[in-house]
C-alpha cells in the first residue's frame, strides 16, 4: 500500500465522518445486509455504536498510516468466537456497505477512491478477521 492511498482515504473519510448520517446509512446497509447481521445489534444501543464505529475506522486508516496495530487486535478479540462470535464471511458485507455509503456521501469519490479505500484498509479487516 503506497502512502497515496492512506491519504486519499484520510482525506476521504475526513468528508464523511462529522456527518452523522453517514453512520445511520452505514448501519441501515449492513443491517439490511443480512438477518444474521441485524440479529446481531439487536439489542445494541446503536447511536453509541455508530460513534464506536467512526473511531474503529479511523482505527483502520491510521493503521494504513503505519501506527501499531494494539487497538485493531483488542478488535479482533471482541469480535472473535470467545466475544461477539463475526464469521469471518462477514467481513465483506460489512466492506462493501462501507464501500456504498462512502459512494454516497463523499462527494468526490470514485473508483480510484474505491481501491485506495480497499488496498488500504484491507490489512487492518484482515487483522481482526483473522483473530477469529
Ligand atoms: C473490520 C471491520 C469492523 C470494525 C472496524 C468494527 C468496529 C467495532 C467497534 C469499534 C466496536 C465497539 C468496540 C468493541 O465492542 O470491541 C464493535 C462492536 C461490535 N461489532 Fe464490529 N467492527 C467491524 C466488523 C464487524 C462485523 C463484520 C460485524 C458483524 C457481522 C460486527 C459486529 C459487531 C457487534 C455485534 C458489536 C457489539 C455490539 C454491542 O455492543 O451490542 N462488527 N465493532
Amino acid at each position: 500500500m503506497g502512502s497515496a492511498d492512506s491519504d486519499i482515504v484520510f482525506q476521504s473519510y475526513g468528508r464523511c465522518c462529522n456527518n452523522k448520517s453517514f453512520f445511520i446509512d452505514f448501519y441501515d446497509r449492513f443491517m439490511g445486509s443480512s438477518e444474521a447481521v441485524r440479529a446481531l445489534f439487536k439489542n445494541t444501543d446503536m447511536p453509541a455504536q455508530r460513534h464506536l464505529l467512526r473511531n474503529g475506522i479511523m482505527q483502520l486508516v491510521l493503521h494504513a498510516r503505519g501506527m501499531p496495530a494494539t487497538k485493531l487486535k483488542a478488535l479482533g478479540e471482541s469480535h472473535s468466537r470467545k466475544g461477539y462470535n463475526i464469521r469471518p464471511e462477514w467481513y465483506g458485507l460489512w466492506l462493501e456497505s462501507l464501500l456504498v455509503t462512502l459512494r454516497k456521501h463523499d462527494p468526490q469519490f470514485d473508483d480510484d477512491t474505491a481501491l485506495a479505500w480497499r488496498r488500504a484498509i484491507e490489512p487492518g479487516i484482515e487483522l481482526i478477521r483473522g483473530a477469529y
